[in-house]
């Protein structure tokens, strides 16, 4: 049965050009992904499946793919892993993290533990440099004093070595309820306590100190299960704004999930992580909450038109955006907003919108499960005019 979203799509797009979730909707696909997918969380990913089908049906290999918005590098996994050249950026630092470390990961499981036992060794010379009085409580409060300074140590030796894949590995077994993880209980995704559900009295052995070490062994192991097979083609991740993101020619597609009108906070949400990269949170990611429609437009116009004249004929802009609904109470307005954005925007004229799909998001996949929020998300395709069309009311006779 169809939800609002897609009814407002059938009012306003034919209906042969919808095709209501494909492949990728069906089952989680975790236990054929590449393993590199789950080094460590992001919210607001975007579904491996739809990364990677994408990826084949409008790209081929060699083409220069770009992600503006690249969050933990799906996409971009996808297309390197698939032979495709890349270009990425975000400005989260924790996402440009993640995404370097998939797209130059070690070049085997044996590479990665030497550079483990490397780094280990470093780190215990760092241990007793470690003042947990100069942590601040709310990252006190997660872990086991000595888990902390162990943490801490390895992170230091990760970050004076240049160890970005190793750092990404660490920040996947931060926090967590389960054991293998580095925490007191707590949620995976989103860091929050879960001493209530698991009190310290009747549940004491997940209040321990914690091995760092063993667990990041099992971590690199389970990293290098599916790996990928060759990276042939040239990668970039860059940590930009995607206002400022670099003018590239004969890009072949643009494939991208834009932040869904602020629906999401990626420095509050990810603060603990975010703060064991420098030591503290960055600055100036803050999201303004004023007008969300008005903010959302600027910028995809922004991007979209900075990236537009670099595509080439027949290439794509392929935006997965997720139907806002929190606060505005109507959903399925980022859809709209952004075919308003490209029918209005001079510059994005000559992208005609191929093909729309609608898909609804997995409570798994959602940072807060049953609440409001992000439900579904639409995948809107535009593909370039092969030739340039003739400018309104221009003559062909020379201009005077
Ligand atoms: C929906 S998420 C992208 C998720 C990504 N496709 C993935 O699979 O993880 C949107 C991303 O946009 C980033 N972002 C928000 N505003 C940005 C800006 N002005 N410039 C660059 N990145 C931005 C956020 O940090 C976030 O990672």
């Amino acid at each position: 049965m169809f939800d609002a979203t897609t009814i407002d799509i059938f009012n306003t797009v034919a209906k042969d050009s919808l095709r209501l979730s494909p492949n990728w909707s069906a089952a989680s696909t975790k236990a054929t992904d590449l393993s590199l997918h789950q080094i460590a969380p992001y919210i607001g990913r975007m579904k491996t499946s739809m990364a990677k089908s994408l990826m084949l049906e409008y790209t081929n290999a060699g083409d220069l793919v770009v992600d503006p918005f690249c969050g933990c590098g799906v996409a971009v996994l996808e297309a390197a892993a698939n032979g495709r050249r890349v270009v990425a950026g975000d400005w989260n630092p924790y996402a440009v993290l993640l995404t370097k470390a998939k797209l130059f990961p070690p070049s085997s499981l044996d590479a990665a533990n030497r550079r483990l036992q490397a780094t280990w060794v470093m780190s215990q010379r760092l241990h007793s440099d470690q003042d947990l009085r100069k942590i601040p409580t709310w990252v006190r409060q997660f872990f086991h004093p000595e888990t902390l300074r162990t943490a801490l140590a390895f992170r230091d030796a990760c970050v004076a070595r240049g160890d970005i894949f190793l750092l990404a590995c660490f920040l996947g077994v931060l926090h967590h309820q389960r054991p293998g993880f580095l925490s007191y209980p707590s949620s995976h995704l989103v860091p929050y306590l879960r001493d209530r559900r698991f009190p310290r009295e009747q549940y004491p052995e997940m209040y321990k100190e914690r091995d760092v070490l063993s667990r990041m062994q099992a971590k690199i192991r389970r990293t290098f299960k599916r790996p990928v097979t060759r990276y042939t083609e040239s990668r970039r991740v860059l940590h930009v704004d995607a206002r400022e993101f670099p003018r590239l020619r004969q890009i072949s597609a643009v494939i991208t999930s834009p932040p869904y009108m602020n629906e999401l906070d990626y420095v509050r949400d990810n603060r603990l992580r975010l703060w064991f990269i420098d030591r503290s949170l960055p600055q100036g990611l803050e999201l303004k909450r004023r007008d969300r429609e008005s903010e959302y437009r600027a910028l995809l116009m922004s991007v979209c038109s900075r990236l537009a004249s670099g595509i080439k004929p027949g290439g794509y802009i392929i935006l997965v955006v997720g139907d806002a609904t929190r606060g505005s109470g109507r959903p399925g307005r980022t859809d709209f907003i952004t075919r308003k954005v490209f029918e209005s925007e001079p510059t994005l004229q000559v992208f005609g919108l191929e093909q729309i799909y609608s898909d609804i998001i997995p409570n798994i996949r959602r940072s807060r499960r049953e609440c409001t929020g992000t439900k579904s998300e639409t995948v809107l395709i535009y593909k370039k005019a092969s030739t340039k069309p003739k400018a309104h009311g221009s003559s062909s006779a020379p201009r005077k």
